[in-house]
This record gives structure tokens, C-alpha cells and sequence, in this order.
């Protein structure tokens, strides 16, 4: 069902400290900063020539990544992110099989414009899953 590793997301409670990083000391292509207040993230793109690292920081209040930064405070791996090909029957297969689906079970339009959904770490190894239509 799942297809590539389309990004390993990255929470980081200082995205400026943490793309000079990327950028000036791993040598990686690194995307400007662009602030996502629908997701309550700030983001950067790292374009790796086999997949992505998508830099997060919390934004606003209410930021989903609060949390875990709380427990994390230098930052860690968020989620990882598989592409589907057809995410609404990904989701059927997986409710199927007992998975749980975070939110309201329907798709969102993801930081990349594209439908995504979250399933829920305890389901898979302890790491939160973003599914990609792609
Ligand atoms: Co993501």
C-alpha cells in the first residue's frame, strides 16, 4: 500500500538555529521559512536527492507540535511521511485492519497542498504517520 518516503519531519523549537545547521554544516539545500498558521507550524524544506526533511517550529497557540516539544526540548523526529496512491481507499484498508486515523477520520490538505492524514503511533511502532496522496 505505502510507496515512498516522502519526508521525515523534524520538530525543532529553533527553525532559524536549525536550518543553519542543515544548511551550513550537512551542506543541504535548504528552503526559506514560510509560516503555515492553518497547521499552526512554521516550516522549512530540505530537498534531499532521495526524499525530504521537513523542518517544523511551533506557531501560535494552539501549534500540534507544542506537545511534543514539551517532552523534547532539543527537538526530535515528529513523524514520517508515505505516499499513497489513493489515500480515501488507504484509509478503508487501514480502518479494516483496526488502525486508528487522528481527527475527524477525513483527509486534510497537507503543507504541501496535497490530501494527507495522521495515524496513530501506538498502531505503528510508536511513530506518528503522515499518509500523502501523491
Ligand atoms: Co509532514
Amino acid at each position: 500500500m505505502i510507496g515512498r518516503l516522502n519526508h521525515v519531519a523534524i520538530a525543532v523549537p529553533d527553525i532559524a538555529a536549525a536550518s543553519a545547521i542543515y544548511r551550513d554544516t550537512l551542506g543541504a539545500q535548504v528552503s526559506e521559512t514560510v509560516a503555515q498558521p492553518d497547521h499552526g507550524v512554521t516550516t522549512v524544506f530540505i530537498e534531499l536527492p532521495n526524499t525530504k526533511i521537513e523542518l517544523l517550529e511551533p506557531l501560535g497557540e494552539n501549534s500540534p507540535i507544542a506537545g511534543f516539544l514539551e517532552k523534547n526540548l532539543t527537538g526530535g523526529i515528529h513523524h514520517v511521511c508515505y505516499e499513497v496512491a489513493d489515500i480515501m481507499n488507504a484509509r478503508d484498508q487501514l480502518v479494516e485492519k483496526g488502525a486508528r486515523v487522528l481527527g475527524d477520520g477525513n483527509p486534510k490538505t497537507g503543507a504541501h497542498g496535497k490530501p494527507v492524514l495522521f495515524l496513530h503511533p501506538k498502531d505503528f511502532c510508536g511513530t506518528l504517520v503522515e499518509l500523502e496522496q501523491c
